[in-house]
């Protein structure tokens, strides 16, 4: 009789932990027990960049963006068109411009043991080729309760793609709630 009540509430916590599992992926990390076990082996945020090249030639108009945030797909379309780069002209040598193509392809999200190259990638079709990190359908949904005021008309933020103006630890490819400081406005609660 023990024998089977313990066989039976195994089962049921089980079947309780299944549940919860499905749960806190879509929900992501609220920094559930079962999501921390579930994710672990996998490192949290974004492999940081150790590319002093890409730091120097993507990194002073803005913040340099890591190779996990996009799909090698996206790195290779924003590279071929540089010279057309959002409205300005980042082009570069073409031999610098197929070095850092290497290094984006070999780094991006795409096969990254990282949980945020992970979501991103899941929330893309494979027809998808977004060009921002801040266009795709993961960046959104975890952006969507941000206000005007705390971006757009915020004079020490301006535009989304500003991540460090925000993410106090963007740079070490790390975007925990609680790292979140908004100008003007403070930590981040939900
Ligand atoms: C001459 C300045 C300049 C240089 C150099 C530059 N960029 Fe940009 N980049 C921009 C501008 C301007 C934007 C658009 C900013 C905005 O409107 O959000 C942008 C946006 C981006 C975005 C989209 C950000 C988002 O998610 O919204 C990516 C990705 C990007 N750049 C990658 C690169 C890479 C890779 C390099 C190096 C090869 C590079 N950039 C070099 C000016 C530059
Ligand atoms: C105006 C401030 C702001 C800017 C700019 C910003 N973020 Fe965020 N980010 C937030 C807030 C607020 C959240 C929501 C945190 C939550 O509810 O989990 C968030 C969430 C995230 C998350 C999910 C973190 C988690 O633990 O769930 C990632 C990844 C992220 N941002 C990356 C970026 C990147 C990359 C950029 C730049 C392309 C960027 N963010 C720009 C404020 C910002």
């Amino acid at each position: 009789m023990k024998q089977i009540s313990s066989t039976a509430s195994l089962l049921l916590l089980s079947t309780v932990m299944l549940g919860m599992s499905s749960a806190s992926f879509s929900d992501d990390d609220k920094s559930g027990f079962f999501s921390r076990i579930l994710s672990s082996g996998k490192a949290p945020g974004v492999a940081p960049v150790t590319n002093p090249q890409y730091l120097e030639e993507c990194g002073s108009c803005h913040f340099p963006y890591q190779p996990g945030l996009l799909p090698a797909r996206s790195w290779t379309k924003v590279m071929a068109g540089l010279e057309e780069h959002f409205g300005e002209n980042a082009e570069l040598p073409l031999e610098d411009a197929n070095r850092l193509t290497d290094y984006l392809i070999k780094n991006a999200a795409d096969d990254a043991n990282y949980k945020r190259s992970k979501k991103i990638m899941n929330s893309l079709r494979p027809d998808q080729i977004p060009l921002r990190v801040s266009e795709t359908p993961y960046f959104i949904k975890k952006h969507n309760q941000l206000s005007r005021k705390m971006v757009q008309d915020n004079p020490k933020v301006g535009l989304i793609s500003k991540c460090k103006a925000c993410h106090t630890q963007a740079e070490r490819g790390s975007f925990s709630e609680k790292e979140i400081l908004i100008p003007g406005f403070g930590g981040w609660k939900d």
